[in-house]
Order: C-alpha cells, then structure tokens, then sequence
C-alpha cells in the first residue's frame, strides 16, 4: 500500500486487489521518527485513464468471440489487477510517536519513503492508556481478535444504542447489561418487551451467576408504592405533566396532602375522604377526585405495608449488585409514564440522601414512556447524582440533537434510510463522511462503536452471540413454516 493523495481531510491510499483491508479497518503510514494513524472509511475503484474503454473493449471481445477465454501468457494479468486497484478512502486520526498515541494528525507523511501497514486494534490499543479494568467483552475485531471494553467506560457516561430493528440494539444491550452485574454494579431496566428478565440465564435456561441478581417487577402487581414512600414533590410532578391537573386543583392537592402529612394519616382511603370533607369549589373537588380515581386505579398505590415496594431494599439484600427490571409490557401507556416518573424520582431522592451507590438505567425507546423535560433532567442533574443512562432506539430522531451533544458513547448499527444516516452522523462523535459511509455498509451483528469508551477511535465491532434464551422476538403468524403440511396423497398409503 502506498499514500497516493491527499484531499482536503481525505487521505487516499492505494492498495492491490490481495491486501486484506476493509472498511473500519486502521492504517498506519510509518516514517521513522512517527507514524500517522489513519483509519479507511470507504472504498473505490482506481480510476486510470482510458480504463472504462479497456472494459469495454474487451466485453465486446468477449461477447463476439465467445469460447476464446486462453489467455496462455497471462497478457491480462496486469491489467486485471490495475483494474481492480483499490483507492482506500481514509481519515487521519493521530500520530503514533515513541509507542504513545496523541490525536495530532497535522502532518503529512511522505509519499516515497513512508509504508502503509496494516494496524491491528490490539495494536493501536497498546498505544493509549487504558480505560478501566474490569472488562466487558462484546465480540471480535480484525476478524479474530477479542474485543472488550471496560465498564469504567460506562460509569458517569451516557450511552445510545441505535441501528434499524432488529439490529441487535437489545441483543448489545444485555451484554452490557450482564457485564455490568457480573462487576457488582446496579442498574435499573425499562423493558417494553419482557426480555431483561432472563438477562441472568444461558440458552438451555441454566441459570448463570448472575441469575439471582435480576429481579423482574411488574407495576400494579408486584411494584406498588405507598403515598408517603413517594412524597408530594413526585406526586404533584405527575398530577400537572401526566394527568394535566391546572394549578389551582394542585394547590388544593397539596394543602389536603400536607394536612394528612402532619396528621401521619397519609393513605388512599384518607386521602379520598378528606377531597370529600375538603371546604372548596365543586369545580376544584370534581378535579380532586377525577385526578384521585386515576391515581387509585392504576393500580400502583397501596395503603399495605406488605405490598409496598422498598427501592432501598433492593440494594440492601443485592450486596454484591443487580438489576432491577421493570416490565412495562402490557402496562397504559399513562401508567407507564407514572411508573417512570415515580422511579425516577425516588431513585434520585435516594441518590441525593447518598442512602444508594450510583445506578446505570437502561431505557429501551424511552420516548415512549419518558416526558420531554425528562430527557435533559436525565443527562444532566441525574447523571451528576449518579444515574447513568444508556438509551436504547430504533428511532434516532427520538432523540434530541441537544441530547446528543451529552452523549459519551454510541454504538451504531445498520440504518440505510438516509434521514436516519444524516441524524446520526450529525450527532455522533466521528466526522460525518465515516459514519455515513461506515453504517450504510454494515452488515448485521456489526456495530460501529464511537466516543469515550474506543478513545474517540471509531472501532467496528463483530458482536458476540448472546448465550441467553431468545426473548423479546417479534410474534409471528407464520412460525411454524419450517413444519409443511403433509401432501394429500401421503394419506392414500
Ligand atoms: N451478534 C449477534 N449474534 C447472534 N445473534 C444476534 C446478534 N445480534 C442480534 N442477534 C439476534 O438477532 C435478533 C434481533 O436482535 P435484537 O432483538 O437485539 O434486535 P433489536 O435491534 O433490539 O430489534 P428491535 O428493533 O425489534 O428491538 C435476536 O434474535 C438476537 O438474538
Ligand atoms: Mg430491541
């Protein structure tokens, strides 16, 4: 391989037919004293001159003089393989000096006495210091090497998972997920389609380590909380964004419930007594009551002692860490957003209180269930109390550019919509030209992983398979079509 041009921020490098280099793939152009690190993000033919009416000429041979394929002093050789020189679209992404990476790529290394090499990722991970310790393998790179990242790279970040469906967003997911627990840490899971809970078992249902550390909830059922567990801070945030209660209804709410408070009589029943008893304006107390039946039929609030979910609990009986899965599947979406909400914040009250250590949230599709200001209370107040997000989206435009911006690791999959690649590419870490050209052309499995956690060096990754039991598969009319219907004539014998 040898440095052919360079254009603008495009390095081109020309390489034969028989070197082995694909796209995501990284060069290094040695000089003595240092080498630039470059990485191929795109692939095309060499453009010689007169070539197209070589091609042309000798199809038209062919095709006349059929049968005459001899070619006994291998004339064409030479000119196959001129043809099929590749230029390697490449990008500078910094300069390996004395065994240390630095991201200067100022520099232009000399077309003549330079060598273009092949730069494993092993390779290129010896050069910058390491991130963590505590590895969290997901699959292999330059076609055999193990490839992990560190969980420290995922402690204080936020992280997206995003690629077309079906991609293999959840499939990453619970590998990070599994690594997280397997090194003591909590997280928290949204799930939408029941398919955290085995996160903890193999294929053949055996349960790993892990297993007794997951812990599925189901709200209304299992996950009840009680009125003074909760406090009025997250209670009126439902009542005015979830259930639209105007202000001068809450303003009442909160009076009702600062009496019960003082009196410690706070429960449903007494609740519903007191708007009875409350002194106000038929219009308010219909509010009152319309907003109080919402609240007592969705199931979530109890009066019990031994129906009430401790969040702390969950921490005091895992010592050595977990996951707690919410499963939202089969919930309204109302009681989807009261769940959220109701998490959230006492989550954060206990983080605040320091009476919990830090918690990863895991969030599939959360614009489904999370409320706009949300988003931006997630990235910013929550992480600095020490709830780290990885968001998880077939829909990249679910989130916002500003949101974006906070986001310290992305692992892209496959989109070929070219809306989606436009947003993507503009939202992640990496120039544009790589992402677009990268993603468009990955295949399944393989996920482009930037930001933080590869040093700002866009790394593609073969992912692992998952030794769980399949969950979360889309429910199919057809799933028996490998069984065909036995031929009418097999009845006759
Ligand atoms: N690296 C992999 N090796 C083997 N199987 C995989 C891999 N990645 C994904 N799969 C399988 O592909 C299927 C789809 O993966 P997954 O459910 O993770 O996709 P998704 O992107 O979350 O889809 P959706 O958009 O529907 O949520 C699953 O059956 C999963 O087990
Ligand atoms: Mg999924």
């Amino acid at each position: 391989m040898k440095i052919l041009k360079k254009e603008s921020d495009d390095i081109l490098v020309i390489a034969s037919p028989r070197e082995q280099v694909h796209v995501g793939d990284y060069l290094m152009a040695a000089e003595p004293q240092r080498s630039l690190v470059m990485q191929v993000y795109d692939e095309r033919y060499l453009d010689v001159e007169g070539i197209e009416e070589e091609i042309a000429r000798e199809e038209v041979l062919s095709a006349s003089a059929s049968g005459v394929t001899s070619d006994p002093t291998e004339l064409a050789t030479i000119s196959t393989l001129v043809r099929d020189m590749r230029i390697l679209l490449c990008k500078a992404r910094g300069t390996v000096a004395g065994g240390k990476l630095t991201p200067r790529a100022n520099w232009m290394p000399s077309r003549t006495s330079s060598t273009v090499t092949r730069l494993l990722i092993e390779d290129l991970a010896g050069t910058v210091e390491p991130l963590g310790v505590r590895d969290i393998r997901l699959g292999t790179v330059d076609s055999e090497s193990s490839f992990a990242i560190p969980a420290e790279a995922l402690d204080g970040r936020i992280t997206v998972i995003t690629g077309r469906k079906e991609s293999g967003k959840s499939h990453m997911a619970k590998i990070l997920l599994r690594g997280l627990i397997e090194n003591r840490a909590y997280a928290v899971v949204f799930d939408l389609n029941d398919e955290y809970g085995t996160v903890g078992h193999r294929r053949d249902g055996s349960e790993t380590d892990q297993a007794r550390k997951v812990k599925v909830m189901r709200p209304g059922r299992d996950l009840k909380f009680s009125l003074s567990s909760v406090g009025i801070r997250p209670i009126s945030n439902l009542l005015s964004h979830s259930l639209d209660m105007p202000g001068t209804s809450l303003r009442e709410f909160v009076k009702i419930w600062e009496q019960l408070d003082n009196r410690d009589e706070l429960s449903l029943a007494s609740l519903e007594t007191a708007i009875q008893m409350w002194r106000c304006n038929e219009f308010v107390r219909d509010a009152l009551f319309a907003r109080y039946h919402t609240l007592a039929a969705s199931g979530l609030f109890t009066d019990s002692p031994h129906q009430q979910f401790d969040l702390q609990d969950f921490f005091t009986l895992n010592r050595s860490g977990g996951a707690l899965v919410i499963s939202l599947s089969g919930v309204s979406p109302l009681n989807r957003k009261m769940v959220v909400e109701l998490m959230l914040s006492k989550l954060v009250e206990l983080l605040e209180r320091r009476k919990i250590p830090p918690v990863f949230l895991f969030a599939e599709e959360a614009h489904l269930y999370l409320r706009d200001t949300y988003w931006e209370d997630l990235i910013t107040r929550m992480r600095h109390f020490g709830v780290f997000t990885v968001f998880v989206t077939n829909q990249p435009d679910a989130i916002d550019q500003k949101i974006y911006r906070q986001v310290d690791n992305i692992f892209l999959y496959n989109f070929s919509n070219d809306s989606d690649l436009t947003m993507v590419s503009q939202a992640s870490m990496a120039d544009s030209d790589t992402v677009k050209a990268i993603v468009r052309t990955l295949p399944p499995r393989m996920c482009l992983l930037l930001g933080y956690a590869v040093r700002n060096l866009p790394v593609v990754v073969n992912v692992d398979p998952f030794d769980s039991p399949a969950t979360g598969l889309t429910r199919r009319f057809f799933s028996d079509a490998l069984e065909v219907p036995p031929s009418p004539k097999q009845g006759l014998y």
